[in-house]
């Protein structure tokens, strides 16, 4: 059982009950963070994941420094895909310094904190109601009180750029929104129907409260060994109207490419080792894409308390 026993207690008591002071330390921890951009998708397995760590390896290939805040805390994938091997935090007073990846990455993840074997991650619901198994001193804390606390201790330092790479659904981005000042939001899609639809809905809702920067298509075709041509791999839903209806573009359209996936179980980095690769280039394409319209918005505000 993970359990969060590092976090630091005396932090712990003063932001138990008090907002003001949790807020406070957020905002310190964040205050060398120059954009925070977050990754978001209506429904999971589109991809968010795999586009946060080629997405955070773009800019740190470029001399940028990057953090990644892993914000699935139930199923952390970010440090299994940068090939960290048995990635540790360190316990400063009063702080969590990240643990670090490949090319200077500075990674917070739930998968990060010690507490014996990997194993399942739970949290109370949000409405108190127990989920089992609950173990403490998890039993004692939401997800979004988790996260909070983490946000609150983790000392990212002098970053250029923050990649939060979220959890799916709508409720996920709010919270983070709620917690931090977004500079931008990139929502994940597949090209299906069932997506579509849904990404629909999540960006009706997410336009008002989020900077929502634009959509990626992602596993829009197969382009197989010997085959001629590209062969759809979902039913097409037609994400371009849902773009065009909620006025933002589609940044990126990415086919499916095994090595993508290989790459990931393997903990490697697609866009630094296949970079000529039509993928590889799509990647690179859509980090200078985000580059540019992340340079030419103004600092995001906080959020309201
Ligand atoms: N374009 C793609 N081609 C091949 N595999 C992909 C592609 N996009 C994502 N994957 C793989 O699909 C799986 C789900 O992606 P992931 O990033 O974990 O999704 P999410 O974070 O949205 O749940 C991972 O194994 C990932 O490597
Ligand atoms: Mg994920």
């Amino acid at each position: 059982m993970r359990v969060f026993t590092d976090f630091d207690p005396s932090a712990d008591a003063k932001s138990a009950g008090d907002a003001a002071y949790t807020t406070e330390r957020i905002r310190a921890n964040l205050s060398g963070v120059a954009t925070i951009l977050a990754i978001a998708s209506a429904r999971g397995g589109v991809g968010k994941s795999i586009i946060a760590v080629n997405m955070a390896a773009a800019f740190a290939l470029k001399g940028r420094k990057v953090a990644i805040l892993d914000a699935d805390l139930n199923s952390p994938s970010i440090p299994f895909m940068l090939g960290m091997k048995a990635p540790r935090h360190f316990p400063m007073i009063e702080g969590i310094e990240p643990a670090s990846g490949p090319h200077g990455l500075r990674v917070i993840s739930s998968d990060i904190f010690p507490g014996g074997e990997p194993a399942p991650i739970t949290f109370l619901g949000d409405d108190g109601d127990s989920v089992e198994p609950v173990r403490p001193p998890l039993a004692e804390m939401s997800y979004n009180q988790a996260l909070q606390r983490i946000l609150a201790q983790s000392r990212f330092g002098t970053v250029d750029l923050m990649i939060i790479d979220l959890a799916s659904g709508l409720d996920r981005l709010h919270t983070i929104a709620s917690m931090v000042p977004l500079d931008g939001v990139l929502l994940l899609s597949h090209p299906s129907g069932l997506d579509a639809t849904a990404t629909r809905h999540t960006l009706e809702v997410a336009k008002f409260k989020s900077p929502v920067l634009g959509i990626v298509e992602n596993m829009v075709g197969f382009n197989c060994d010997g085959c001629r041509s590209v062969r759809p791999l979902f039913p097409e839903g037609n994400l371009s109207a849902v773009a065009r209806e909620n006025a933002v573009p589609i940044l990126a359209r990415l086919g499916f490419e095994p090595r993508l996936a290989d790459s990931s179980d393997r903990g490697a980095l697609f866009i630094r080792d296949y970079a000529t690769t039509p993928t590889g280039k799509a990647l690179s394409d859509l980090a200078a894409r985000l580059e540019t319209i992340l340079s030419a918005r103004p600092r995001a505000a906080a959020p309201a308390a």
